[in-house]
């Protein structure tokens, strides 16, 4: 991968008008850019610095180190700091409260702009995709530079060029896109995990849920692409990686030679020197026999499984369109336990959907007693303008959803210790992930079932998969010992 983009910034003759085809137009950008950034440089003496803050999901966190790859092609360099010289905001808009929070922070960015004038502004994800946010940002918020949403991120460079030429704000919102742009630089967090986008979009429309609005219709990557950008991660020290996509068991329909979830899996699987597959997010109405089929015969797909719920009441599932019942989700966790028997479970629920009543509520508690999740993302119902369920009756009073929060974040604790304390005692294996933060003796690693594992050990480990027994369960977490 590393050398295909050097051909491409090679071949780019940055004196010529800007190509047409895509990823070639990047670079052609970003080769204007990296001019411009050397006379900055040598303006203001010292390297420009930049900041990515995401918010949300894994999706949004896998395309922020797209950004930073194409910040780092620049020039820029990265810093924790949000008094950078290049700040985005890389935003959500699943839930109320994040869009809130998001307002505030760019006043604040705005107090820290008028100390250093050159600063730059960017926001993009999801909540860029709502017309009232792009209409508040440019009537309220003058002093932001770019805008972009979620089908142009590969599109930055560009648009940083555009705000330096124009002296004005820059918007670019596309509404709809069929477009998968590959082979541009990307900046991993982790140098031995990485996630891979394996489709984008989605096309369930929960009823609650503004994902489908705001990421679009469903679109997968071809299976050689995945494959071939696996294969250049692995060969560069990764040994985890995690397949993204919004709802990943309906992958490949959509391709002009469709491949099924399982057939991708078990391609995946035959990448040498590959040690741990995950995925996210399987949806429960498309997880099939032929996947429960693969995972039961393979040997690094983790043994942990992410499939969120929602709600146990069939009745509440009806008018969320999960296209599911009680019994079928309790029924398809029972087949993947009869095939992986050690298989844990985490989950995401929604409290206090319309019309969600007393009954409907001890349902959901049913089922997180009798899947026993190891975890559970627990979510007090967030009105999203434009879903169906925002006007719907019966919205569900705040003070009766928040009784109903607190009592499942109880029963979900005592699933998840229970099921952690299964373990204690047992030697498993661990990918050590970094040092432990507040004591230097110890390094925290993570067990395929996804919790978290610290113990004495240096450095050096980071990276390894290592045998470590689980000498003592914490309730989340273990304090083990290298074996
Ligand atoms: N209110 C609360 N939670 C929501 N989610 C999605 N939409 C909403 C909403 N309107 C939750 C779901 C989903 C997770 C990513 O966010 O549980 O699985
Ligand atoms: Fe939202 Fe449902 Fe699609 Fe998940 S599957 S992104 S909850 S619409």
């Amino acid at each position: 991968m590393k050398e295909n983009m050097m051909d491409l910034i090679s071949r780019i003759d940055v004196k010529q008008d800007a190509p047409e085809k895509e990823p070639e137009r990047q670079y052609y950008f970003m080769d204007l850019l990296k001019n411009w950034m050397a006379a900055e440089k040598e303006r203001l003496g010292r390297d420009l610095t930049f900041n990515v803050q995401t918010f949300g999901c894994q999706m949004n966190a896998k395309d922020s180190e797209k950004l930073a790859g194409i910040l780092e092609t620049i020039g820029y360099v990265a810093t924790d700091s949000e008094a950078a010289d290049f700040v985005i905001y890389n935003t959500c808009t699943v839930r109320e409260n994040a869009n809130t929070r998001v307002y505030g922070r760019i006043g604040y960015l705005g107090n820290l702009k008028k100390k250093n004038p050159d600063m730059k502004i960017a926001l993009c994800g999801c909540m860029m995709q709502e017309e009232h946010v792009v209409a508040k940002i440019k009537e309220s918020y003058r002093f932001v530079d770019v805008i972009f949403g979620t089908h142009n991120i590969f599109k930055m460079a560009e648009l940083i060029y555009d705000r330096l030429t124009s002296k004005k704000m820059v918007v670019d919102i596309w509404k709809e896109t069929d477009k998968i742009v590959e082979e541009l630089p990307s900046e991993r967090k982790f140098e031995f995990k990485a996630g891979v986008n394996i489709m984008y979009g989605c096309n369930n429309f929960c009823s609650y849920c503004i994902v489908p609005y705001v990421r679009g219709r469903e679109r997968s990557r071809n299976p050689e692409d995945i494959i071939k950008e696996i294969e250049g991660m692995v060969a560069n020290g990764v040994v985890e990686i995690m397949l993204l996509g919004q709802n990943v068991n309906s992958y490949g329909k959509t391709l002009e030679n469709p491949v099924t979830f399982a057939q991708l899996l078990q391609m995946v699987e035959k990448v040498e020197g590959l040690r741990r597959i995950r995925f996210m997010t399987p949806h429960p109405k498309d997880f099939s026999d032929d996947v429960i089929e693969v995972m039961k015969n393979s040997e690094k797909i983790c043994s942990h499984i992410h499939l969120p719920v929602q709600s146990g009441s069939t009745n509440l599932l009806k008018i969320m369109n999960r296209k599911y019942t009680k019994e079928d989700y309790l029924n398809l966790v029972d087949r993947i336990k009869a095939a992986m028997p050690h298989a844990s479970f985490t989950t995401d629920i929604i409290v206090g959907f319309p019309g969600e009543t007393e009954e409907d509520f001890e349902d959901t508690l049913d089922v997180v007693r009798k899947v026993g999740y190891e975890a559970a993302y627990t979510f007090l119902y967030s009105k999203r303008s434009g879903t169906p369920a925002a006007t719907m009756e019966n919205q569900v009073p705040e003070e009766v959803a928040k009784e109903r929060f607190n009592r499942l974040l109880k029963v979900v604790q005592e699933s998840g210790s229970k099921r952690a304390m299964e373990d204690e005692g047992k030697v498993m294996e661990v990918l050590v992930e970094e040092k432990n933060s507040q004591d230097g003796t110890l390094v925290t690693g993570r067990l395929s079932n996804n919790l978290l594992v610290h113990f004495k050990g240096g450095e050096e480990l980071i990276g390894q998969i290592v045998n470590v027994k689980l000498s003592e369960c914490k309730g989340f977490y273990y304090i083990g010992e290298l074996v």
